[in-house]
């Protein structure tokens, strides 16, 4: 049986999660791919918390240093969230020789580029299943399962806390404050909601799926992007009394040369397979030149889901170190810029 050692940076909701996982399903994990997983050390800089797993065995530390300097360490898990100190320390630990597997979507969308051409300066991988639609493998179906295809529109749920509003605003008929403080009370709210709300979560999640189905960086400030803070509960029941839901929609459209991308609130018919999407779930509805309609669907966030795709990326990766073989080119070529049209080439 072979042995991956690994580090988690970042021990707040997701962190947590991968190491629970890591230590409550090894068994199942090593019949499955014959490797067996230990998480070495974990870094926080709060040791004060209760987390609901037992780190018993576990090397606990401050400095994210004691990751990168430690030569066992195989692959680091970055939880931190957000740019700063996350962009740092992803660059450090892919510098350093390390593998990194990540959850941070603003991280992969704004700065994925930079951090994609250190990774093959490297010879190493940068993963990110786990940046858009949580526990759904979305990542791994647009770059394997529908490789043959290509991508002809995509229209995605792919902001938990949004969804949760609407949902709860057109089914109970509460306000959109009201909504909002559920959703935050339920975890899923990013600790900035003007993130969720204004759109801007969704717009990185839709910079990354565009960035993969078109197989080239996309510039996540040519986005026109719309949140859903201006809706209001009368908007909400015109839609409801023609038949339609108000869903915020991340949207993909190719067309020639160039990407349609825009988020904004979008009147989604009631029969539509994306109007049953409710409360905090996502869905990303895919069509494909060769595949027709496909949909993704299934929890958007949270601890279990969004660690159960870390936990994936933690199995390629141990493939491919165990293979031997050199680490493969970023799906995402960095070096490719993909063209978008502007907000008045759409509107005119
Ligand atoms: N705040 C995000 C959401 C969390 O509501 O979908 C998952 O990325």
């Amino acid at each position: 049986e072979k042995v991956i050692n690994v580090g988690i940076v970042g021990m707040g909701v997701v962190g947590t999660g991968v190491a629970k996982i890591l230590l409550n399903q090894g068994r199942l994990l090593s019949e499955r791919t014959g490797t067996r997983f230990v998480l070495k050390t974990v870094v926080d800089l709060d040791w004060e918390r209760e987390r609901g797993v037992d780190l018993t065995g576990v090397q606990t530390a401050t400095d994210f240093e004691v990751l990168v300097t430690d030569p066992e360490i195989d692959i680091i898990v970055e939880t931190v969230g957000g740019i700063e100190p996350a962009f740092t320390m992803v660059r450090r630990a892919l510098a350093a020789g390390k593998h990194v597997v990540t959850a941070n979507k603003a991280l992969i969308a704004l700065k994925g580029q930079t951090l994609f051409r250190e990774a093959q300066a490297h010879g190493v991988e940068l993963r990110f299943e786990a940046s858009v639609g949580g526990g759904i493998p979305i990542i791994k179906s647009l770059r394997e399962g529908l490789v043959a295809n290509k991508i002809i529109n995509m229209y995605g749920i792919i902001n938990g806390t949004s969804n949760y509003i609407l949902t709860r605003m057109h089914r109970d008929g509460l306000d959109f404050d009201a909504a909002l403080r559920e959703a935050q009370t339920r975890g899923f709210a990013e600790a900035d909601p003007t993130l969720d709300v204004g759109g801007g979560d969704a717009a990185h999640k839709l910079t990354i799926l565009a960035s993969l189905a078109a197989g080239g960086f996309v510039d996540f400030n040519a986005i026109p992007v719309e949140g859903i803070t201006e809706l209001t509960a009368l908007d909400i029941n015109f839609a409801k009394d023609f038949g339609y839901v108000v869903k915020l929609l991340a949207i993909y459209r190719f067309s020639e040369e160039k990407l349609d991308l825009r988020v904004h609130p979008t009147l989604v018919p009631g029969d539509h397979l994306l109007a049953a999407v409710n409360n905090e779930l996502n869905a990303v509805f895919i069509t494909g030149d060769y595949v027709g309609d496909t949909m993704f669907y299934g929890p958007g966030a949270g601890q279990t889901p969004t660690a159960s795709a870390i936990v994936s990326d933690l199995v390629d990766l141990a493939q491919i170190i165990q293979s031997g073989k050199p680490a493969s080119i970023p799906t995402i070529n960095p070096e490719k810029q993909v063209a978008l049209f502007s907000l008045e080439e759409i509107t005119n």
